[in-house]
């Protein structure tokens, strides 16, 4: 596995596999993998000959009393799963390099009406910070394509909708969630669980995936069953930020005849704030 750390290198060796005609797809993460990213990195696999990671705590996407520093950093771990992957290369740049001058004053991108709803109602700024690192990343790897886990629907959403809008050539991809036996959404955050929190989390995909069996067995009572997902992770000791049943093609509150639905949640449990979500086909 080759590892640049600068961008320079990153640019030879990519200039290099596109003389030989070679497809690259591009997987961005901000390390402390997991098998979520193992799968990520499967996936890949099966769109081109080469594959290329990140690993970039990106700044930008935090905001002043979120876990930036605390973020979990794990990279000589990193390195072996990623060796053991076969990924063709490892990109981890430093602060400095993505961001050479003043980060508050660097060309930003934005995807109003998608970034200040649900998790953005909640961390101003983070998904201009997401689509403006992934903008640059893409923009240094080039890749024929670049895949994003589904667990993150709403930046997925988003980071979909910059490469079309911004006229971006590259496909992105979506990867299903990968979750504990339980039915944990695997995230990097769940690192912050203790013994006892970590037994409650497994109810964030319960009440989603109450929610649901209960849209396609016929509930139309969004508001009522928004209510009862809330309730359901209070009771377990969590403080949701959102619980939100929205159209899954747009993240608007639906119209009547949707049917592509998804359920969205954020909740916070001690130091953690997990996220999750489900698809759901209303009849
Ligand atoms: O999902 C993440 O890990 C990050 O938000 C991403 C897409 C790598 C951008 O920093």
């Amino acid at each position: 596995m080759n590892t640049a750390i600068r961008t320079s290198q990153l640019r030879e060796r990519i200039a290099a596999w596109r003389k030989a005609g070679e497809r690259i797809a591009f997987v961005p993460t901000m390390g402390n993998l997991h098998a979520g990213h193992g799968s990520l990195v499967q996936a890949a696999r099966a769109h081109a000959q080469r594959v290329v990671v990140s690993i970039f705590v990106n700044p930008l996407q935090f905001g002043p009393n979120e876990d930036f520093a605390a973020y979990p950093r794990t990279p000589e771990a990193d390195r072996e799963l990623l060796r053991t992957l076969q990924v063709d290369m490892l990109f981890a740049p430093e602060v400095e390099e993505i961001y050479p001058r003043d980060q508050q004053l660097t060309a930003r991108v934005h995807v109003p009406g998608l970034e200040d709803i649900l998790c953005g109602a909640f961390r101003p700024g983070h998904f201009m910070g997401v689509a403006t690192v992934v903008t640059k990343l893409l923009n240094l790897v080039q890749p024929d394509v670049a895949l994003f886990g589904e667990k993150d629907f709403q930046q997925l959403m988003i980071i979909q909708r910059a490469a079309i809008d911004l006229c971006m050539p590259v496909e992105i991809i979506g990867v299903p969630t990968t979750r504990e036996p339980d039915g944990l959404a695997m995230s990097s955050r769940n690192r912050y669980l203790t013994a006892e929190q970590r037994a409650v989390a497994p109810r964030i995909f319960a009440a989603l995936d109450r929610t649901r069996a209960a849209i396609e067995n016929g509930a139309r009572n969004f508001d009522e069953l928004e209510q009862e997902g809330t309730k359901a992770l209070q009771d377990g000791g969590f403080r949701p930020d959102y619980f939100a049943i929205r159209d899954a093609n747009t993240l608007d509150i639906p119209s009547e005849g949707a049917r592509d639905l998804v359920v969205l949640t954020a909740a916070r449990i001690g130091r953690a704030r997990l996220i999750d979500n489900v698809r759901a086909r209303a009849s």
